[in-house]
């Protein structure tokens, strides 16, 4: 469970350290991550599906949030890792992490990707196209390898935060068709370069409710059947990918891995009895429902101008030392946060607030509309919660703005774990 509470003083705490304690050490903006709950987030996926669908079931999303400790975090856990590109694969081989553990997405490797995760032995491969089959059996040849693939079905699924379509093409980049990972996997399978594992589909992202896994998996299995049947061959797994939802207002009601688990079991077997066909080995990879919960921002509050709006109604803009480059969900998707004086209490009546950053354009907004004590002032101290998954990650240096460092709190000892950038990182850059 989480450790943020606020002590006798209604300062906000995260694993027994202030929030003061913290910006005096480490400045502002920081990202503050829970270490003790994401350690028990994982472990409580691990004991979930491992229970349910064996070892390795689960591979933790690295795209949500990866560095060189949470890839130890996630090594130490017994989890698996999830890699999408170049980069992220060095993060977990730099911790020393299996290659057996891994395993490697993508739309569009690289033959230096694909070779680099042919060297360290990477667990599973998952293909995403026609032209990366041809790329893959190339190199498994020269590398005299029999890598184990799965083929990205798109199984015309996408589902979103309460809601999913189910239609019979999908316009997207990722996965092929059922018709044609049908094909490939005749083709991988007549050429026996790689070693065809199964298949896999990933729908979506913030996903509260299994009705659109339900279907998915119907599809899926279906093909599956088709290719082990024609082929005689078994197909000993299935990924089923990510996507499980977190909250990040009080309206949004996440199910317990527990939960999760036991759902995606029952439709899974309900479907391969349908088939006749024994369940395979079902794996899963989530991302934001393992860390997003696990970490706020810290800022501290700048400029603080009252803007009147229709009606005499005031919105009060409360600017922070951060911005649309540490958290571009608002801007990009607009997506909701909540954000909390964090520093003292105050009994102050409540004003409608927006967090806004310090970049230049007005969509730079952090969190939309919030209530904050009236007499919220420079210097105080705002935490918004909720920013572990795709935060940090997806941050940029828009304006020569430096990124914020990201600091592990646990059982009262706080370290950084990604140092923040300086002007000077960023000037080291220019040539010339
Ligand atoms: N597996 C695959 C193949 C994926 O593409 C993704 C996410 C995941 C697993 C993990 O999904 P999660 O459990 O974290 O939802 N930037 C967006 C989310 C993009 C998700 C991309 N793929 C956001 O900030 O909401």
């Amino acid at each position: 469970a989480s450790t943020v509470e606020r002590d006798a003083g209604g300062v906000v705490n995260v694993g027994g350290i202030s929030v003061v304690d913290l910006a005096a050490e480490f400045g502002t903006p920081i990202y503050v991550v829970d270490e003790t709950d994401f350690r028990e987030r994982l472990a409580a996926f691990k004991s979930a599906f491992f229970d349910r669908f064996g070892q390795g079931s689960v591979y933790y999303a690295g795209k949500a949030f990866l560095c060189k400790a949470v890839a130890r975090w996630v090594d130490e856990s017994g989890v698996n890792l999830d890699v999408c590109t170049g980069g992220e694969l060095a993060v977990a081989l730099a911790v020393g992490m299996p290659g057996e553990r891994l395993a490697f997405h993508g739309n569009n490797k690289s033959e230096v990707e694909l070779a680099a995760a042919l060297d360290a032995g990477v667990g599973r491969i998952v293909l995403d196209s026609f032209d990366e089959i041809g790329r893959l059996t190339v190199l498994a040849r020269q590398h005299g390898v029999r890598p184990k693939v799965l083929i990205r079905t798109k199984v015309g699924v996408e589902a979103h935060t309460h809601e999913y379509i189910a239609t019979a093409h999908e316009d997207q980049k990722f996965g092929l068709s059922l018709a044609e990972a049908s094909m490939a996997a005749d083709q991988i399978i007549a050429e026996g370069v790689l070693d065809l594992a199964g298949l896999h589909s990933h729908i979506g992202s913030q996903i509260f409710d299994t009705t659109a896994f339900e279907v998915a998996a119907k599809r899926v299995l279906g093909l599956h059947h088709r290719i082990a049947a024609t082929n005689s061959v078994t197909l000993p797994e299935l990924g089923l990918g990510g996507g499980f939802g977190m909250a990040y207002t009080t309206q949004d009601d996440p199910q317990s891995p527990e939960r999760l688990a036991d759902g995606l079991a029952k439709i899974v077997e309900h479907e391969c009895a349908a088939y006749g066909i024994d369940v395979p080995h079902i794996s899963v990879e989530p991302g934001r429902a393992i860390c997003g919960p696990t970490t706020f921002t810290l800022y501290t509050a700048g400029t603080i101008k009252p803007v009147e709006l229709d009606a005499g109604q005031l919105r009060c803009y409360v600017s922070v030392d951060g911005g649309m480059s540490d958290n571009m969900r608002t801007a990009l998707y607009n997506a909701s946060y909540s954000a909390t004086l964090a520093s003292r209490v105050s009994d102050a009546a409540p004003v409608l607030a927006r967090i806004v950053g310090k970049h230049c354009e007005s969509g730079d907004i952090v969190v939309r509309d919030e209530f904050l004590p009236g007499d919220v002032a420079p210097g105080d101290l705002l935490a918004v919660p909720g920013t572990g998954a795709y935060c940090r990650s997806m941050a940029s240096n828009y304006n020569h703005v430096p990124r914020p460092a990201v600091i592990a709190v646990a059982d009262g000892a706080a370290r950084v774990i990604v140092r923040g950038e300086t002007v000077d990182d960023l000037l080291r850059l220019d040539v010339g």
